[in-house]
């Protein structure tokens, strides 16, 4: 991994990126529009593989592609690679070193995260996170604005993320929650700024493992819209981290509230406000490192779709009609 970074730095600064993928991948994407913008000030948009590569984007040689992929061989996203092949540089992050997508970019940055046996992703949606970030500071240090200690005082920080995580799954309260949703058809996930394609992530786990019908939104953009859903039968899952956007996720809550929906907060901080406001809470370990709370917040998430599965007696590895690596268009 040191080396790849140690090659990465000697790679030209993009002027702008476009990130595709499909499915989880297409998510980190969305997280990681969020970290390199605010880390490198460098614009990013995030782009579904099935509609870019039937589009023609604006490119010029300042322009890089990151094509992000568990497998490496999702069809839409090799489909991009092929269509954008020498009109700019092709980036990817991939899990599977041989395979078509990490043969066919120009720099490969591997996410190391292992083989993954269940068909929804999981692991590896945090290791892409993770290379997201790490691909910014990178690329900051390369600006010269990154000290050499911070930068080691991050990639720390990130060593630290690991047992935050493990003390995660040794105590939490997840199968209780997962009671609460094995029985309901609907669910909501609501989240702001970073946190909001987290809210994606975790509508779509639940989908694809437990067959229950789930929406992530920006919380704000509930009121136009999904709101008139919200009453004592709809589950709203709030990510509720303690970061710049905390007072307006909280004015989100209120709105459910008045509304009798039932509120399962995803939090790193629990004030009075969120105790009054949620019938349930799930507290994660806390981060200062904005850029790195996605890591934890995901985790329950994923392990409330696997528990809700597992108590309607599904096969979590395996669920209907979904395949590990869609290689068709
Ligand atoms: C399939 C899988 C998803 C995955 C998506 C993209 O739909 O079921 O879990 O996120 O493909 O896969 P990739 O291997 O390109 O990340």
């Amino acid at each position: 991994m040191e080396t790849t970074f140690k090659k990465l730095i000697k790679e030209k600064i993009p002027e702008r990126i476009i990130i595709t993928g499909c499915g989880t991948s297409w998510h980190a994407g969305l997280i990681g529009k969020y970290i390199i913008e605010d880390i490198l000030k460098i614009p990013v948009e995030v782009e579904y593989a099935s509609e870019l590569r039937y589009r023609k984007p604006v490119l010029n040689k300042k322009t890089i592609l990151i094509a992000i992929s568990q497998s490496g061989e999702t069809a839409d996203t090799i489909g991009v690679i092929r269509e954008l092949k020498g009109k700019c540089k092709i980036y990817s992050i991939c899990n599977v070193e041989k395979s078509t997508i990490a043969r066919e970019s120009d720099f490969v940055l591997f996410t190391q995260a292992g083989p993954e046996i269940g068909v929804a992703s999981t692991k590896s949606f945090t290791s892409q996170i993770l290379i997201l970030y790490l691909f910014s500071l990178s690329f900051l240090f390369k600006k010269g604005e990154l000290k050499k200690e911070i930068f080691y005082k991050r990639c720390y920080e990130v060593l630290k993320v690991k047992e935050k995580m493990e003390s995660f799954f040794q105590k939490n309260n997840i199968e209780e929650i997962a009671d609460i949703l094995i029985n309901k058809t609907n669910a909501l996930y609501l989240g702001k700024g970073i946190n909001f394609p987290v809210a994606l992530e975790g509508a779509l786990k639940l989908k694809e493992v437990s067959y229950i019908h789930a929406e992530g939104y920006p919380s704000a953009e509930m009121k136009h819209g999904p709101i008139a859903l919200i009453d004592e039968n709809m589950p709203v899952i709030f990510i509720c981290m303690e970061d710049r956007h905390l007072k307006k996720v909280i004015s989100n809550m209120e709105e459910v509230k008045t509304r009798k929906g039932y509120i399962i907060s995803i939090c790193d901080f629990i004030s009075d406000e969120i105790k009054r406001l949620s019938n349930k809470i799930l507290s994660v370990p806390h981060i200062e490192n904005e850029y790195l709370k996605p890591l934890l917040s995901s985790l329950p998430l994923q392990l409330l779709a696997y528990y809700v599965a597992k108590k309607k007696g599904l096969d979590v590895d395996k669920p209907r009609n979904l395949a590990k690596s869609v290689t068709v268009e």
